[in-house]
């Protein structure tokens, strides 16, 4: 038996206060009823314990979902600027740290987790995961650009850009979604200067099974779903 504010604090990373407060607030629930006392016992591995309907194992993995807003940066510190992770407080979890990097002047998804094994899986060259973007530039679109960007352009590396799917953004002349399969230093940008545009906003739309949708505002973050954790393989 043990208590069950450890046990949410070792399920989810979170501090000893934390997971006091979280049981206070009547999120955790022990075999579907709430218990506001954390220090109640419960049994390991025959009690089913859950925070906000997300069942707790005692892998301590935590993944979040991000929408990341214009004016952030992609760090876990910063002397300067606010950080994603700033944004992220108040989120159970240790060691968390974002799932690669936006610039600071990109919206949209960013995964934090502080599983390093899911990172790597996401970010290794060889696996290929799609990025969507929606990309906003200075001038508009033409076919020919889409073509270019479809077979991979010079961007001034060792080698041209693998091949992209590149779709005009219906009613904006001045727009086009831009999937890619690598994560190169500021590769949309260097792509569209590449074709003789230049970006002036930028938002990932997805990344891998996981997408931004609609409903999440900028600068919230909501926890993976379990069908999305499913999806990367981390449930
Ligand atoms: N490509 C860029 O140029 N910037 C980003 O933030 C992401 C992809």
């Amino acid at each position: 038996m043990i208590r069950l504010d450890k046990f949410v604090c070792d399920a989810t990373g979170c501090s000893r206060s934390q997971a006091k407060r979280l049981i206070k607030s009547g999120c955790v629930t022990v075999n579907q009823t709430p218990v506001f006392t954390p220090d109640s016992k419960i049994k390991e591995g025959e009690d089913a314990v859950a925070a906000d309907g997300r069942t707790l194992n005692l892998t301590g993995k935590v993944y979040y979902l991000l929408h990341k807003p214009a004016g952030v940066v992609s760090a876990s510190r910063d002397a300067i600027s606010e950080t994603v992770l700033d944004l992220l407080k108040g989120a159970p979890g240790r060691d968390l740290f974002p799932v690669g990097r936006l610039d600071k002047d990109t919206e949209g998804l960013l995964l934090l987790t502080n599983d390093g094994a899911l990172a790597h899986r996401l970010l290794a060259p060889g696996r290929h995961v799609e990025k969507t973007y929606l990309v906003r530039t200075d001038r508009p679109i033409t076919q020919e650009m889409l073509d270019r960007l479809a077979q991979g352009v010079d961007i001034g590396d060792e080698t041209p850009t693998r091949p992209a799917k590149a779709a005009f953004l219906p009613d904006e002349p001045n727009g086009l979604y831009l999937t890619l399969t690598e994560g190169r230093y500021h590769q949309v940008k260097r792509m569209l200067h590449a074709v003789g545009a230049e970006v002036t906003y930028l938002k990932r739309l997805s990344m891998g099974p996981l997408t931004l949708g609609d409903t999440l505002p900028k600068g919230s973050w909501r926890n993976l779903t379990e069908q999305e954790k499913r999806d990367l393989g981390v449930s």
